[in-house]
């Protein structure tokens, strides 16, 4: 059994309650379970392959499944990138493997299915593109019409054509990614529409996973840290969650430090962490070539301080030339294609390896959110041009050796 908790004034609301934050304190909310009456077949866990629904005892659903089969994805032990970083052990989770390539897919089969089961008959969110594309395909298969309101002119072309071809309403707004989630709360709320965006507890249950699969990939250990990039702040306290609920029910027996990266442009978390303040200050203009993670005023910046927090971690921005170059380092030393928000995790890593707050000798596991495939418009801005050659073996050995023999 489960429900749902205020994080702030705990109040408790029934788990098929349609609901997104508290309606006391509009403190966000939690699910929370009746650990003791879960049973866990370990037998099962250490045989059966990751996936997101391998770890159905621990989701909020009966129902059967929305499932394009995600979760499953690689952890690869990146010893090259280790190398030039400076560090012994490092691993990246390439979260870019999912289905649609990115994350959200784990909320979305979660979220979606829960949206079933509650009787809901028409699904929305506001993105900066992967929550979209997500959204739209889980819809899709679903046959539930899917709504989707976008910042005009900021959400990359690999994302805005996965909303398009799987049939969702797509709406630009002339606005940024925090005005549009403030207008889909505000319509979904006034026109019954179920809200998808990670406000919506339920869609952090299925990110959890993300925790749980690190946790299984390692052998039911844990790491000593956990790296990720941070935008509307969903992701990293559904992971901390993950990890926290393998602890209690005595599956592994220690919790990684959670570590949040944001773009030096858009980073109200970053500064709340260094400052200590108790909340964040939302940031008006955000700006990124990360566009993923422009965000100036993270909806769940409240769990993620907690998360951060209660976990020993910290968080810190990252400059755009930065987050390309890890990007290219995935790319060139591990063949991992990531979308530039991905690559912060990579980014903010260096930098604190150089700043002596991350040991050489900590295990490291970076989360890479999205694929490379979303958004290549900064490929041109990093790599050569293709050469054009005449179709003729002699300018081929011309461009590639200098001269022709
Ligand atoms: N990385 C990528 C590739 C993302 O798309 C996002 C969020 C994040 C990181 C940050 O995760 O919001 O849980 O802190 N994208 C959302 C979207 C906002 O609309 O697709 P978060």
């Amino acid at each position: 059994m489960y429900f749902l908790k205020c994080i702030e004034c705990g109040a408790e609301y029934s788990k098929d309650a349609i609901i997104y934050t508290c309606s006391k304190c509009d403190g966000l909310l939690d699910v929370i379970y009746n650990y003791s009456s879960i049973e866990i077949d370990m037998d099962k866990l250490k045989t059966e392959c990751p996936s997101v629904w391998k770890y159905a005892k621990l989701l909020p659903v009966k129902r059967l499944p929305v499932t394009l089969k995600e979760g499953g994805t690689p952890l690869y032990k990146c010893d090259r990138l280790a190398e030039k970083i400076g560090i012994k052990k490092l691993y990246v989770k390439h979260e870019g493997m999912n289905p649609t390539g990115s994350f959200k897919d784990r909320g979305m089969t979660v979220g979606v299915t829960k949206a079933l089961e509650l009787g809901m008959k028409t699904f929305a969110c506001a993105s900066t593109g992967n929550t979209s594309a997500a959204l739209a395909i889980y819809g899709a298969k679903a046959g539930v019409p899917v709504i989707v309101l976008l910042p005009a002119g900021k959400v990359a072309l690999g994302k805005l054509a996965q909303a398009l071809m799987h049939g969702a309403k797509v709406l630009s707004i002339r606005g940024n990614f925090d005005d549009a989630l403030a207008l889909v709360r505000t319509l979904c709320y006034q026109e019954n529409i179920y809200l998808l965006n990670s406000i919506n507890p339920y869609r952090l249950e299925g990110q959890k996973t993300i925790g749980f699969e690190i946790a299984d990939q390692l052998g039911f250990r844990v790491p000593d840290i956990v790296i990720l990039p941070i935008g509307n702040a969903g992701n990293i306290t559904a992971i901390h969650k993950g990890f926290k609920e393998f602890e209690i029910l005595g599956i592994t027996n220690s919790l990684p430090k959670m570590i949040g990266i944001q773009a030096e442009g858009s980073c109200p978390v970053v500064k709340a962490i260094k400052s200590g303040a108790p909340e964040i200050t939302p940031e008006d203009n955000p700006e990124t070539i990360a566009t993923a993670i422009r965000i100036g005023n993270p909806v769940n910046s409240k769990k993620a301080l907690r998360a951060i927090r209660e976990s020993g971690g910290t968080a810190e921005s990252v400059t755009d030339e930065e987050i390309l170059a890890a990007q290219m380092d995935l790319a060139r030393l591990e063949g991992i294609g990531v979308e530039p928000a991905s690559a912060a995790s990579v980014a903010g890593l260096r930098k604190l390896v150089k700043m002596g707050i991350i040991n050489i000798n900590e295990t490291v596991v970076c989360i890479t959110t999205g694929h490379l495939l979303k958004d290549v418009s900064s490929v041109g801005k990093i790599c050569e041009e293709p050469t054009v050659v005449d179709a003729n073996i002699e300018s081929i050995r011309k461009a590639i050796f200098g001269k022709v023999e």
